[in-house]
């Protein structure tokens, strides 16, 4: 699945993405700067803070009860859009997905 991820000065990494990563893995290892990981994905640090773009939110979903509260402790702001990419896996059904990766 492809997937894009829009920087905070416009520019943008689309890469191939093996189903099954979490989309926080995917962004490090495409080297997406502000998407960090630093937790390895255990929902403990919220670095992997993304937007997911408006036409994708109601396939993506929205966060569970604990990713919500760990959203609330993000450095940037919380949009209507924010979760944390660790939590979102890559699959068929979300080819061509856009992520916004917001300014801190
Ligand atoms: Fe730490 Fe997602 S990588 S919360």
């Amino acid at each position: 699945m492809k997937v894009t991820w829009i920087l905070p000065d416009g520019a943008q990494v689309t890469a191939d993405v093996a189903e099954g990563l979490s989309l926080m893995e995917a962004a490090v290892a495409q080297n997406v700067p502000g998407v960090v990981g630093e937790c390895g994905g255990n929902l403990s640090c919220a670095t992997c803070h993304v937007q997911v773009a408006e036409d994708w939110a109601g396939r993506v979903g929205g966060p569970d009860d604990f990713e919500d509260a760990m959203l609330d402790t993000v450095e940037a702001a919380r949009g209507p859009g924010s979760r944390l990419s660790c939590q979102i896996r890559a699959s068929a059904d979300l080819d061509g997905l856009v992520l916004i990766v917001p300014e801190v």
